[in-house]
């Protein structure tokens, strides 16, 4: 079937078998790497993406269930040269070991700061549950989400102040 898409904000078009899960076509046909296999299972987070703002597990996501729909990657909150805020949250935290998992846990966290600027340590850990990191750098990675949130909630203030 053909699939039409908007990724990162381009629509972009391709040709799959409906089961095909979305993951292989973000990589396989669209150069999208971030997202990674880990047990394509939903039970690690590694391929963690945006579907109309949610954060799913692109390894169970048929690519025919996403007519028409938005999916965001890592690629698209920010490049290397402009990371995005909580890239460079990550960044400034050292938040990466190995790194497998790290984009998952960014879409992961990043869902949660884009309906709550300002999430409790109890609503990050809980939100950030399904996803695994096999090097043990969670409480980096914790310290990464509130430092973006912290961001987050300084430009508010600028923003409620002028
Ligand atoms: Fe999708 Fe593990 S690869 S949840
Ligand atoms: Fe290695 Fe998380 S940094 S799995």
């Amino acid at each position: 079937m053909t699939v039409s898409l908007i990724v990162n904000g381009q629509r972009r078009t391709v040709s799959a078998t409906p089961d095909t899960p979305l993951l292989y076509v973000l990589r396989d046909d669209l150069d999208l790497n971030a997202a990674k296999y880990g047990c394509g299972l939903g039970q690690c987070g590694a391929c963690t993406v945006h579907l109309d703002g949610k954060a799913v597990f692109s390894c169970l996501t048929p690519i025919g269930s996403t007519q028409e729909r938005e999916v965001t990657t890592l690629e698209g909150l920010g490049t290397q040269e402009q990371p995005g805020i909580l890239q460079q949250a990550f960044i400034d935290e050292q938040a990466a070991q190995c790194g497998y998992c790290i984009a998952g846990m960014i879409m992961r966290a990043q869902s949660l700061l884009d309906r709550n600027p300002a999430p409790s340590d109890a609503e990050i850990r809980r939100h950030m549950q399904p996803n695994l990191c096999r090097c043990g750098t969670h409480h980096r990675i914790i310290r990464a989400i509130k430092r973006a949130s912290a961001v987050l909630g300084s430009r508010n203030g600028k923003g409620d102040a002028s």
